[in-house]
């Protein structure tokens, strides 16, 4: 069996990306002195470094990357190394061209960025497993060697290829999937204009077509293109597995939803050793940090709760986005600490020391253009220093109190074509009921619809288009047996080929909610419809509105005005030992906060009380004890109250009754027996 931490790194991981062969030799020896001035414990090599390692076919160049190792062993840092699998070379595609991914619109790029790659072809694969059988043989036994990071990012910036090789690929896929023809045919219900196939042969990609075509199909493309990523992922991981036995391998996930769409993480963090993830702030106007804790979180729960390792985010600004602000001071520290809260045993970077040249030249590093005598190098040296001291809290693991329901297939049925509001979006859903559970200092787990829920007291499921008849028995079980559910609307809809579930909406939800839907009738852009609730309170909703018919359930708010008045807007159902409610409109934070009391009562959750909305307390726990961070992201000084006392780590001063957290500061404290 891999070991499930990097082979020989005794501390967090802290360090990135670094691309030495971007510099002259002698730069690798300042490099590692300053690594060693920054405590850095871990760097990862050799991602994008095949034309250089293969510079001719068959022709191999080890050297540097023997002279990079050795160096890096002589001064204690590990090695995170890369299969550099996302470019090949350009003679490689020169000699094979149709390795070229092709667009839905027949589109073929061209060399010249990175991960141009069709993972149907061939000779791509052959070239990469090639390319990684010589990296594992020479590199199994350096005692730099930690893990081994296959590939970089699956899934961005292509997601899917729409060329011959795929659509030859995709019908073995599909006969497999489905088993015959005809199998095909019923479960995207071919019969709808006149889609029907005779032979496989017949099937492509769904390729430009003049409207809207097969919403099954679609979907099943979408898991064929992930599966096909995944098969070359598991040929590469086979064979570091067979040839460095014991050494972990991973890839880096980008669990964030806004940064990655097109990899199913429930699946990928099943074939891993060793989970990790890529987090960049995106600068939208939300507060960025709810979005980190949300991707930490998703992150951890795609682990199956175990922990996992920050790969990479930035010391400050990116380069990537319209446009790119420094992070504040303390902002680099905050967020590295806030992952680290909720399970990561580290936190890496893009990338060690600023490049010259290249795309990327304007991304902030650990080791800025202007060198050591800056603020964010500063930083730097601080982190590592405050990393080293939260050593011990390694293999312990982040206490949820919650879990939210999450699931890709799902995301991507309902982002397809047709649906009755392009206003409505799943992922605002998602991070609209994560922020208002944030909002309420509750830790979340994300699960798979199908997972065993027992341990959560409360159980939300923000928008679950696509449901199975097993997820709506095991929701079902879960709420008999005493738990509390939280359904949001447009859930529960259509099955795992996108067809409608048999009998009124939402088929396998019905029972558990204790209603039906006749009708849905979203709202117009900018209209409102106004709620109203047993205590005569008010509440707004926008977007969607249904006829919800109750059947079993009571209503508590009950739509005002619209075309829905008079009808229930959100609903209780007792059912066995526990309650499920349901909200058929969208609700601001306001009216999530309100439903969310409610159900935190039935399920008797106990948050964290008078802490500031943006104080974040987080634990986790194990066999070294149990560690409380408290990150304040306000400008204001808080005090988060302490049962019982211990040591801060940070400071190394003793903590007992309350905790006194600088505005814009971290402090984690090992809590005493
Ligand atoms: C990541 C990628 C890195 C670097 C970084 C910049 O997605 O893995 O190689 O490009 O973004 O933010």
């Amino acid at each position: 069996m891999p070991e499930a931490t990097p082979r020989g790194l005794t501390r967090l991981a802290f360090g990135g990306d670094y691309n030495p062969e971007q510099w002259p030799e002698g730069v690798w020896h300042e490099d590692v002195r300053l690594m060693r001035e920054a405590g850095v414990t871990m760097v990862s090599v050799g991602i994008f470094s095949w034309a250089l390692l293969e510079p001719a076919p068959g022709v191999y160049d080890f050297g540097w990357l023997d002279r990079l190792l050795d160096l890096l062993h002589e001064n204690g840092i590990r090695a995170d190394l890369g299969t550099p699998t996302v470019v090949p070379p350009v003679w490689f595609y020169r000699a094979h061209p149709e390795a070229l991914p092709v667009t839905a619109e027949g589109v073929r790029y061209e060399f010249g960025s990175r991960g141009a790659i069709c993972h149907s072809n061939a000779d791509y694969r052959a070239a990469a497993a090639n390319i990684t059988t010589r990296l594992a043989e020479r590199y199994a036994d350096h005692p730099a060697l930690a893990m081994w990071h296959v590939h970089n990012e699956y899934g961005v910036p292509v997601s899917a290829c729409y060329c011959d090789s795929c659509a030859a690929h995709f019908r073995r896929w599909l006969a497999s999937t489905h088993g015959s023809v005809e199998g095909v045919n019923e479960a995207w219900g071919t019969a709808f204009w006149g889609q029907r196939y005779a032979d496989f042969e017949d099937i492509n990609p769904p390729r430009l077509a003049p409207t809207v075509g097969n919403p099954a199909q679609a979907l099943d493309y979408r898991r064929f293109a992930d599966a096909t990523m995944r098969e070359n992922f598991r040929m590469e991981r086979d064979i570091l597995h067979r040839l460095a036995p014991g050494v972990p391998v991973t890839t880096n996930f980008m669990t964030a939803l806004s940064q990655c769409d097109s990899v199913d993480y429930w699946a990928w963090g099943r074939e891993v050793d060793i989970v990790t993830n890529d987090h960049y702030l995106i600068t939208d106007g939300r507060r960025t940090h709810v979005n980190l804790a949300m991707a930490a979180d998703l992150t951890r729960s795609v682990a199956g709760g175990a922990p996992w390792i920050l790969l990479e985010h930035s010391t400050s600004g990116v380069n990537w986005q319209a446009r790119n602000p420094a992070k504040a001071p303390g902002q680099m520290a905050r967020n590295s600490l806030a992952h680290v809260a909720r399970g990561s045993e580290g936190a890496m970077f893009f990338q060690w020391r600023q490049s010259r040249r290249g795309a990327e030249k304007f991304h902030s590093a650990m080791l800025p253009h202007g060198g050591t005598d800056t603020r964010v190098w500063r930083e730097v040296v601080e982190l590592g220093a405050a990393l080293d001291s939260l050593s011990d809290l390694r293999g312990t693991r982040t206490q949820a109190d919650v879990a939210v329901l999450w699931d890709w297939h799902s995301w991507w049925a309902q982002n397809l074509d047709w649906r009755p509001s392009e206003d409505h979006d799943p992922r605002e859903r998602a991070d609209a009921f994560y922020e208002a559970l944030y909002d309420r200092h509750l830790t979340v787990d994300f699960a798979h619809p199908e997972a065993d829920l027992s341990r959560y007291p409360l159980v939300v499921v923000p928008a679950l288009y696509l449901m199975t008849e097993a997820a709506g028995n095991n929701l079902k079980a879960y709420v008999e047996n005493g738990g509390t559910l939280v359904v949001s609307f447009f859930s529960g809809i259509v099955d795992e080929h996108d067809a409608v579930h048999e009998g009124a909406y939402p088929g396998p939800l019905r029972d558990v909610l204790g209603l039906t839907i006749e009708e849905f009738s979203p709202l117009l852009q900018g209209e409102n419809v106004r709620l109203t609730g047993p205590d005569g309170s008010e509440l707004n909703g926008d977007v969607w509105t249904e006829f919800v018919v109750p059947r079993g359930a009571e209503t508590v708010w009950t739509y005002a005005d619209g075309l829905t008045a008079g009808h229930p807007a959100v609903t209780r159902h007792r059912l066995g030992e526990g309650t499920a409610w349901y909200v058929s409109t969208r609700l601001g934070a306001e009216g999530l906060d309100a439903l969310l009391g409610w159900a935190v009562e039935d399920a008797q959750v106990v948050a964290p009380a008078d802490l500031p909305r943006d104080v974040e307390v987080v634990r986790r726990a194990g066999a070294s004890g149990t560690y409380l961070f408290a990150i304040n992201h306000t400008a204001a000084d808080a005090k988060v109250a302490l049962a019982g006392t211990g040591t801060e780590l940070l400071t190394g001063v003793r903590a007992a009754g309350r905790l006194e957290v600088p505005a814009g500061g971290v402090r984690v404290v090992r809590l005493d027996g």
